[in-house]
């Protein structure tokens, strides 16, 4: 992402925010997986937005006094020493130079450099809603600025969310932040493909998880989530990601699995035979699953509302259900009683961008969201028929099918990010038996 892009982002902020303001954002800390082992750190999505600094121990702050704008960040002191242990850090130095701070401390001095940043501010924007070492101290040195009233002190008097402006912004992708997230989901259908290809029964779950991955990460990217890769009856688990079961001849294999690519990331599901070919109940379930996700996504275009694609599939689900004989009864009655969820227990997408659950208000006002052009959502219907479900004929146990596309709003309607994986029973099967 061009640094440009970060400078117009700050500029839509600053635009924003009301008169004599100030917004405090830091990022996640570095977590912590057993004793002395980390997490990789991922930086939070919100804070590299608006600053392009991925590094831990760091704090944006934005101020704005009449029409002077300071976009200031703490972050860690290059070190040396430390950064033989650590890894590179920009320091202070760098965000100046290369992130186009107008001013960079020492993240140690946040606390003391606190009041001066406060007084003097009507208004003050907080990430709510996070339990973060810096709101706390922020709200502790606002209770002792307040004891300084009598001398005058003007102290912010509202706080607001920040996260109500930067969702808001966003929800809605650039045409660069379009290019990137066309990208990220080529990268993940071809990985995708790479798992169908190397898929033989007998194989270990994670040895077709393995030529996926290493396809993403050839082409720059990091897993945008834990891959959930799930034989047969784990493939009725939603977010199973055990991944190390025998897959056996004549099941399913279902993959949800999504590349990240300088911080956007990709959610592709696709569920296929281990052996390359559909047997006639779980091409009657996957069908099925096809239909109500092509239903979905026609849904899905300017002027909709944000529950069209979930009415649409779950409309095509029922009558289908009830056609095969899992479902018994009027479709109108099984969708207002929501039958449906015994075998089709989620939703049909989230939005997606920098987080794979990405930010942005699914009803504001009460209403659900308008789609307009440079939303970004998933669609992915599924049926999950566990072992032993009751009323079900034995030849439907263990098969779970979710189908999960990458979709763009645009003007006139949509583009499938991820449409380079196949989807059809044709196509999946022709791909499998090259
Ligand atoms: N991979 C998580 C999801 O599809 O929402
Ligand atoms: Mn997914
Ligand atoms: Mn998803």
């Amino acid at each position: 992402m061009k640094i440009s892009e970060f400078a117009s982002r700050r500029k839509k902020l600053f635009s924003a925010m009301k008169d004599n303001s100030v917004a405090i954002l830091a990022t996640n800390k570095h977590p912590v997986r057993n004793n002395d082992a980390e997490y990789p750190f991922r930086t939070d999505s919100s804070f590299y937005y608006l600053t392009g600094l991925d590094e831990p121990d760091s704090i944006a702050v934005f101020s704005k006094k009449g029409k002077k704008t300071e976009f200031t960040v703490f972050c860690r002191p290059r070190n040396p020493d430390q950064e033989i242990w650590t890894g590179r850090r920009l320091g202070t130095e760098g965000v100046v130079s290369k992130l186009k701070a107008n001013k960079a401390y020492k993240i140690d001095e946040f606390v003391g450099k606190l009041p001066e940043l406060l007084v003097g501010s009507v208004e003050l924007y907080l990430s709510l809603g996070r339990d973060c070492e810096s709101n706390r101290r922020v709200m502790m040195t606002l209770s002792k600025l307040k004891q300084r009233a009598r001398s005058g002190t003007q102290t912010p008097q509202r706080i607001h969310d920040l996260d109500q402006i930067v969702n808001e912004m966003r929800l809605i992708k650039s045409p660069a932040e379009q290019n990137v997230m066309r990208k990220a989901a080529k990268i993940a259908a071809k990985g995708h493909i790479a798992a169908m290809q190397a898929c033989k029964p007998g194989m270990k779950e994670f040895e077709v998880q393995a030529p996926l991955e290493q396809v993403f990460r050839e082409n720059g990217c990091e897993c945008a989530y834990t891959s959930i890769v799930g034989g047969g009856e784990n493939a009725c688990i939603l977010h199973y990601v055990e991944n190390k079961a025998r897959l056996n001849n004549n099941e399913l294999l279902l993959i949800d699995a999504g590349a990240e690519l300088d911080y956007y990331a990709s959610d592709i599901t696709r569920t296929f035979p281990t052996n390359g070919k559909f047997n006639a109940a779980q091409k009657e379930i996957y069908e099925l699953v096809l239909r109500a996700q092509l239903a979905a996504i026609r849904n899905a275009k300017p002027g909709k509302r944000w529950d069209a694609p979930h009415k649409a599939a779950v409309r095509v689900l029922t009558e289908g259900l009830v056609a095969l004989k899992l479902l018994k009864g009027k479709v109108a009655d099984l969708i207002k009683n929501e039958e449906y969820r015994r075998f089709y227990m989620h939703n049909t997408g989230h939005w997606l961008g920098m987080d794979v659950h990405d930010v942005g208000n699914y009803k504001p006002d009460g209403k659900w969201r308008v789609f307009k052009p440079g939303m970004v959502l998933t669609v992915e219907p599924g049926l999950y028929i566990p072992a032993k479900s009751k009323g079900v004929p034995k030849r439907y146990w263990d098969i779970g099918v979710r189908i999960e596309d990458d979709v763009l709003i645009t003007r006139t309607g949509n583009e499938i990010l991820s449409k380079d994986v196949p989807k059809s029973v044709a196509e999946i099967e022709a791909l499998m038996a090259q």
